[in-house]
């Protein structure tokens, strides 16, 4: 989809279709009473009659009103004017694009710009309108044989009343990147596991590099054996396909700034292992190299905006299968930093292939080290679908984060990673054990990363309840590349 943004009266826009917002009761929004003036008060005549209420929800499709260059004008029901806030412009703006897909409409032009939504800013509201525009387009029919209906809806105009400055550009363009970020990671999130392997991850991350002038490097088992990550070799042991590392290099910063490292868990398929997971939506285990989608669909945002900031991805990417070679409950094994971990249950996985990724990550000096991972079950429960897990080692990077999660709709809720948690993870045969019961399930796994993560600031995302929906609407969220580019986007203006 391609995106604009300019100064035009709603009357005078030449578009397929004009959307505009109505708040609850028939209070027309600035936009709207400049058309309905223009037009000879059509908007008015149909609020009285009842069919626009403005209510949240409500939309009117009109065509060719006299007085109107546009085709159509679409009308979108605000809610309560005195309410309206952040939730509710989104909520409009999802249904505004739904109805919008369902007509045979190539272009649009959206007057929601200049609505006031509490203290958000233009570049917010920006961003917000083309992330949903995006969001209501994609289409998952990359293994489908015969592509899916494509979308008719082209272009999108953001049109406001005053001409909009650089600042409303450059939102523009970076919204635009973020869109472009999320579409890879969704793409990626949703192939299943027999394509989307650790090879073909690395592939990706390759393609990348060429594309953007990245500096791509992929460690093969040989060279993990060579480095001590047994750990991590450990997981792909029973898997005939080979584990990666994966690292990709985004240098927009100066060479002497340390870089913000990502760590993203790239398991294209948790089997359990011989901790064998139950078989209903077993499937959904492709998703579990989310992580790694969500570092590849930053990388990619951050290279297109020319980001200036340093950023290395590091991607420790295999599969988890049953097998005569697999890990067994109470196997030991040592990881590259030296700690001997009991792996009691072979499907908490993610942590053994995390703690070498993390103690790699050291070579790369971080200035700060986050990573992201669909990592517990327990997050699931502790948060839903709605936000985030957030853990860190440093309360002002957490806030930081979290901060990032609220402005970008992509939220992140702080948990805590209090000492007392971790005898949960104590061993009686080796360092420390891989699993520390069943409460605290989402805090114990985070603590297991803790200790590996001593030497420098770091984060962790757990992103096992966000990265993809269930059910009817099953598919890859693209979370949290919302929250992550905002962080990354906010640590280059402080860079300045
Ligand atoms: N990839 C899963 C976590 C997961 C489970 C994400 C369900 C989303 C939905 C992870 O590798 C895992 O299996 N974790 C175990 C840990 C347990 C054995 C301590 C879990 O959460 O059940
Ligand atoms: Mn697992
Ligand atoms: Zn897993």
């Amino acid at each position: 989809m391609e995106f604009s943004i300019k100064q035009s009266s709603p009357e005078k826009q030449r578009s397929a279709c004009i959307v505009l917002g109505v708040f609850e009761g028939g209070q027309l929004s600035h936009a709207a009473q400049i058309l309905d003036q223009a037009a000879g008060h059509p908007l008015s005549k149909l609020v009285t009659r009842g069919d626009v209420t403005g209510k949240t929800g409500n939309t009117v499709l009109l065509h060719t009103l006299s007085g109107v260059s546009a085709e159509r004008v679409l009308l979108i029901g605000l809610g309560k004017a005195e309410e309206f806030n952040a939730k509710q412009f989104l909520d409009a703006l999802r249904t505004a694009f739904a109805a919008l897909q369902k007509t045979i409409c190539k272009d649009a032009a959206l007057y929601f710009t200049d609505l006031a939504v509490g203290q958000r800013d233009e570049a917010w509201k920006i961003n917000q309108i083309v992330l949903l525009a995006a969001e209501s387009a994609y289409r998952c029919d990359q293994l489908k044989s015969k592509p899916a209906d494509k979308p008719s809806l082209r272009k999108i105009l953001l049109a406001c009343a005053k001409k909009p400055g650089n600042a409303a550009q450059t939102a523009l363009h970076q919204a635009g990147a973020i869109a472009r970020g999320m579409k890879l990671t969704k793409d990626l999130g949703n192939l299943p596991g027999n394509i989307c392997t650790p090879t073909y991850l690395a592939e990706q991350a390759g393609k990348l590099a060429e594309t953007y002038k990245l500096k791509a490097t992929v460690l093969e088992e040989k060279d993990m054996e060579k480095l001590g990550m047994h750990s991590l070799l450990s997981v792909t042991r029973g898997s005939r396909q080979p584990a990666k590392l994966i690292t990709l290099e985004y240098r927009g910063g100066d060479k002497k700034q340390k870089p913000v490292v990502l760590v993203g868990k790239g398991l294209t398929f948790d089997s359990g292992g011989i901790s064998l997971k139950p078989g209903a939506t077993m499937d959904e285990m492709k998703y579990d190299m989310c992580g790694a989608a969500s570092v590849l669909g930053t990388m990619q945002a951050i290279a297109e905006m020319g980001l200036k900031l340093n950023v290395v991805a590091v991607i420790p990417s295999s599969e988890n299968m049953p097998d005569g070679a697999a890990s067994k409950p109470g196997d030991i094994v040592k990881s590259m930093a030296g700690l001997t971990i009991e792996i009691l249950n072979t499907d908490a996985e993610g942590r053994l292939i995390l703690c070498d990724a993390l103690t790699y990550a050291a070579r790369f000096e971080p200035d700060t080290v986050v990573d992201i991972a669909t990592l517990t079950g327990a997050c699931v429960i502790a948060l839903g679908g709605v936000a985030s897990g957030l853990f860190s080692n440093q309360d002002a990077l957490a806030r930081e984060l979290a901060e990032a999660g609220e402005y970008s709709n992509d939220k992140a809720w702080h948990m805590p990673l209090w000492d007392d948690y971790q005898q949960q993870l104590d061993s009686n045969f080796a360092d420390l054990q891989n699993i520390g019961g069943r409460e605290a399930g989402s805090i114990t796994a985070a603590c297991f990363l803790s200790r590996f993560t001593k030497n420098y600031r770091w984060a962790h995302l757990d992103i096992a309840g966000t990265a993809w929906k269930s059910g009817k609407d099953k598919g890859s969220t693209g979370r949290p590349v919302p929250l992550l580019t905002r962080y990354l986007i906010q640590r280059a203006q402080a860079a300045k």
